[in-house]
């Protein structure tokens, strides 16, 4: 079954605990928490005291993407304050085994992001180490953008590079009712939405009911 991860990048910042309370009662399988630091990616948005903060409003799991440069000084922060998944950029250091072994000894799920145009080998020497990849299909940075349509084939080439080991593929940037279906074909275990599911409305339940019911259907093309 597809996890579903609401992104807060596009909630109400200043309702954060009420937009994760409501994304949680809505049906969001994981709550995404987008962390940028204005030097990896364009962008600045939170840190771990917004990790904290929010930790009350929902028991399930906490997802956070990592698009900072340098990350490890920070993840004993960011699981202190109640993070349940680390993700961090393959391109945002040289030492990504370093990093994955740190977060493993924080006792917390070891994810690895690749950029657009980051090939999969990039994590082949290190695939013990990882409990989930995450394929960007937008630029890191922003909400709101536009999907990448290559990245189908690249999904599929880290599913094949993954073979049997239990490791997920999340799909972060762009995803809509539109492409869920095509993307768990090519291979998505985990859709993460922030636009879809909070831009259009109050009623995050609904949109999260319709992402799950998307990915659900069988799909034999590509949009
Ligand atoms: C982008 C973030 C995404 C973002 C996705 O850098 O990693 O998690 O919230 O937003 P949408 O769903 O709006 O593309
Ligand atoms: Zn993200």
């Amino acid at each position: 079954m597809t996890i579903i991860a609401s992104s807060i990048l596009a909630a109400d910042f200043a309702r954060l605990g009420e937009e994760v309370r409501a994304a949680d009662e809505g049906g969001a399988d994981w709550i995404h928490v987008d962390i940028m630091d204005g030097h990896f990616v364009p962008n600045i948005t939170m840190g771990p005291n917004i990790v904290a903060a929010i930790r009350p409003y929902t028991k399930k799991p906490l997802d956070v993407h990592l698009m900072i440069d340098p990350a490890d000084p920070y993840l004993a922060a960011f699981a202190e304050a109640g993070a349940d998944r680390l993700t961090v950029h393959v391109e945002a250091g040289p030492h990504l085994h370093r990093s994955l072994q740190e977060i493993r000894k924080l006792g917390r799920s070891a994810g690895v992001a690749l950029n657009p145009a980051t090939p999969p080998e990039a994590v082949a020497y290190a695939l013990d180490l990882i409990d989930l990849i995450l394929v960007m299909t937008v630029n890191p940075g922003f909400g709101g953008q536009e999907f990448i349509a290559r990245s189908f084939d690249k999904i599929a080439a880290v599913r094949s590079l993954i073979g049997a080991r239990p490791i997920l593929i999340e799909v972060d940037g762009g995803v809509s009712i539109d492409n869920a279906a095509a993307l768990v074909r090519a291979g998505a275990d985990v859709l993460v939405a922030g636009t879809y599911i909070f831009a259009g409305g109050t009623d995050h339940g609904r949109r999260i009911q319709s992402l799950r019911s998307a990915a659900a259907t069988p799909s034999d093309n590509k949009s």
